[in-house]
């Protein structure tokens, strides 16, 4: 593996722009390909079996492209399919998105908690294993099932109608809420509107951490200075998808 080859970085649409927002702040100067899986979507309610077979082509894929590292920006794929990844593509680093759990029993244990992830991520082994060891007692699992698709759509009224619906009686009970699935981050001012005034947590940054320390620990960083380039390809080749990733880049 070389330093000038790519990142790979993936989600079930383009909601995993949110991450690569945020590792674009740590790693400018890579190159990435993104792969939006808009023709597959959404993950959320697929088998684990299914979203194995999706993540391994997306993998091999990437695997074509000499990635040298692959990001698994999609809590859902992550939670059913990271270690599978791992125990086959031995030779290539996945660093894989999950909800920032840990995150709220670091720092603000005590407070009444949300956390907002598709019925895969929730029902999930691994995350279960996450909430078990992090629990703070006063959390709610809230299964947003469909909310992923209307933000992919993006259907503002679609959302605003669903947020009132979902988490309206939970206004002024709620402290802290882990954003589970890398579209939420894309709607943060709308959840709050419903909410009112709340701490949110995204894992997002702890992962471009990570990604930058295993990079650095394999002499993969490229540090020579030119510009991140990006490509982006979607399954459904929809240009539309195309334009909003990178409008939210430039954002
Ligand atoms: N962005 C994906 C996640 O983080 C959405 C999954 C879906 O397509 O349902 O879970």
């Amino acid at each position: 593996m070389n330093k000038n080859e790519a990142i790979g970085i993936f989600d079930s649409g383009i909601g995993g722009v949110t991450v690569l927002r945020e590792i674009l702040k740590v790693l400018p100067n890579e190159n990435y390909i993104y792969y939006s899986d808009s023709k597959n979507n959404p993950y959320g309610d697929k088998s684990d079996d299914q979203i194995h077979e999706l993540c391994e082509n997306i993998v091999n894929l990437f695997i074509e492209q000499k990635c040298k590292a692959i990001v698994i920006a999609c809590n859902t794929a992550s939670a059913k399919s990271a270690q599978y990844l791992r125990d086959r593509y031995r030779d290539i680093p996945f660093i894989a998105i999950e909800p920032a759990y840990k995150m709220v029993h670091d720092y603000a244990y005590n407070e009444s908690t949300l956390v907002m992830a598709t019925k895969g991520t929730i029902e999930s082994e691994k995350f279960n294993l996450l909430y078990h060891t992090y629990d703070n007692h006063k959390t709610i699992l809230l299964p947003c099932i469909g909310l992923a698709d209307i933000i992919e759509e993006g259907n503002e009224d679609k959302i605003k109608i669903y947020l009132k619906e979902h988490l309206e009686s939970y206004r002024g009970k709620i402290k802290n809420v882990v954003l589970g699935c890398t579209h939420y981050p894309l709607i943060q001012g709308e959840i709050q509107n419903v909410l009112g005034q709340v701490t949110f947590f995204n894992g997002a940054p702890y992962l471009a951490k990570h990604l930058q320390e295993v990079l650095e620990e394999k002499h993969l960083i490229n540090n020579k200075g030119m510009k991140a380039t990006i490509q982006f390809i979607d399954s459904s080749n929809d240009e539309q998808k195309k334009k909003r990733f990178f409008e939210i880049i430039k954002e």
